[in-house]
């Protein structure tokens, strides 16, 4: 869908989108086109029992006194709270209704809407931007959709609000690429194609790189190279550098890149086994993060790095009970083949903390199970050595709506995962599974390195359409590290 903000709306026939305020409160263009039809829009208000609340609509067709091909009324909730937030619930409310109806073009009259939290400018950008996230969709391979299913609307003009310094399509942008890494299935989406869709995408500047199991065989990988042992398909890492702001130390975000988890020898049960598809979630929101960034030059150093690799049974897999030597030197006894992904943090995480020697390391990964058991599909767990990089990641969660919550870690939670013939096991007791998972990954972490783990297993793939998303993948984790970053890294 096509975005602009005008002065005046498009000739042609197009919808049109008035406001009101809570208590059914009209905006200035909604109150003149109330009384150009004589009234109608508030009796159709009164009605619908519409109270204006925030992205509540009421549609009407054949109004009079307008071309407008149907006209929506659109709440904004209470006027004084209606902040960033709620202008991107309005502007994907607004897709949602609109994208496949038939119209093509609308017009979003914001002339007229006063007293709310931000500047008008502001709060037109974040309409098309929750428009633009919602109207998202993968349908790639849907070759039979019927006319009704399709998408119609192609453009959407913001009229009355004046243009926005910053239309965050770069965000945008970064939210889609994610999407589309996680909505691929795993025979187009592996470890190679992976990082060339990353190269084939990269906004300018962006410097793309990766290498496979040769340098990862040299570089002593072995917990890494153990998941990727069942594979035909070569494992990768993948390293994305943008680089925004001269010799600055870099932020590291780490991704957990499992292009597909049958559970290896561990073998999944066949029900829901497909889901496994976006096991590479937290290398995806990695990849759309610093595409967001580069695409918008963002004055910052960051680097992000993706393990990437899939993990099959074969009769060259790796077994439970065998041990592995990890870059670190740390050995593991593989209990349980299906906790891969720790495996192949603990390698990507040392070699990205000896290769970029980082103040601060964030990663990213549809790590556990248990983490849905705990937080279901609200909010991702966060898990940091440092109440200040904790404090940092969770106000980026609720600014942006990529909510967490931070977990507890400890010696008593640590202890649960030594093992009696290595130096840790990969797996502890069922219970607080998402914790020890965690406790594994920190033993990776160096000393005077701020670390913060987001276990996002619950948050990367929706079973219901949500405001800013069709159900499916979700982009999580894009706009999260991206407020992260400008907030707490970025020269202003
Ligand atoms: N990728 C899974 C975790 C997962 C499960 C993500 C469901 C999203 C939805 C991970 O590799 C895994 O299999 N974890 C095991 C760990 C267990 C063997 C200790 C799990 O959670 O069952
Ligand atoms: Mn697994
Ligand atoms: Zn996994």
């Amino acid at each position: 869908m096509k975005i602009t903000f005008a002065a005046t709306a498009p000739a042609g026939p197009s919808a049109l989108v008035v406001f009101a305020a809570k208590g059914a409160a009209l905006s200035g263009a909604a109150a003149l086109l109330n009384d150009a039809a004589g009234g109608a829009i508030a009796r159709a208000l009164a009605t619908a029992r519409f109270d204006g609340e925030a992205a509540a609509i009421v549609e009407l067709f054949a109004l009079p006194g307008t071309t407008a091909t149907r006209v929506l009324v659109v709440g904004l909730g209470v006027a004084d709270k209606a902040d960033a937030a709620v202008f991107e619930k309005v502007g994907g409310a607004i897709a949602a209704r609109l994208l496949t109806s038939g119209e093509t073009d609308v017009t979003v009259d914001l002339g007229g809407v006063t007293a709310i939290a931000l500047p008008l400018a502001d709060a037109a950008a974040r309409l098309a931007h929750g428009a633009t996230l919602r109207a998202y969709r993968f349908d790639k391979y849907r070759t039979t959709m019927k006319p009704a299913q399709k998408p119609t609307l192609a453009g959407m003009a913001i009229v009355g609000a004046g243009t926005p310094a910053d239309d965050l399509a770069a965000l945008a942008a970064g939210v889609a690429l994610t999407r589309d890494l996680v909505s691929e299935p795993a025979n187009i989406i592996y470890p190679e194609s992976f990082v060339d869709r990353v190269r084939a995408t990269a906004p300018e500047g962006l410097i793309v790189e990766a290498f496979g199991e040769a340098e990862m065989t040299t570089l002593g990988m072995g917990a890494l190279l153990g998941v990727s042992q069942g594979s035909e398909r070569e494992a990768q890492v993948l390293t994305m550098r943008w680089n925004g702001d001269g010799d600055a130390t870099p932020l590291v975000l780490v991704g957990k890149g499992v292009t597909f988890d049958t559970g290896g020898i561990s073998l999944k049960q066949p029900p829901g086994m497909e889901d496994m598809k976006w096991d590479m979630g937290g290398a995806g929101a990695v990849a759309g993060a610093l595409h967001a960034l580069a695409a918008r030059q963002a004055k910052v150093n960051v680097i992000g790095v993706c393990g990437l690799v899939e993990n099959m049974p074969d009769g060259k897999a790796q077994r439970p009970g065998d041990v592995v030597t990890s870059m670190s030197g740390q050995t593991i006894e593989v209990i349980n083949t299906d906790a891969e992904g720790r495996l192949v943090l603990c390698d990507v995480l040392w070699w990205a903390q000896e290769t970029f020697r980082p103040a601060v390391i964030v990663d990213l990964a549809t790590l556990t199970g248990a983490m849905i058991v705990s937080l279901g599909h609200e909010r991702g767990g966060l898990f940091a050595n440092d109440h200040g990089l904790a404090a940092q990641l969770s106000a980026a969660g609720d600014a942006t709506g990529d909510l967490l919550w931070r977990m507890p870690m400890g010696e008593t939670y640590d202890k649960l995962i030594d093992s009696p013939i290595a130096d840790m096991k990969n797996v502890g007791p069922r219970e607080g599974g998402s914790i020890t998972a965690a406790q594994f990954i920190g033993r990776f972490i160096k000393p005077g390195v701020k670390w913060a783990h987001l276990d996002i297993a619950g948050m990367v793939w929706a079973a219901k359409d949500g405001a800013l998303w069709a159900k499916g993948a979700t982009g999580y984790g894009v706009r999260l590290l991206e407020k992260f970053v400008a907030d707490n890294f970025e020269k202003s």
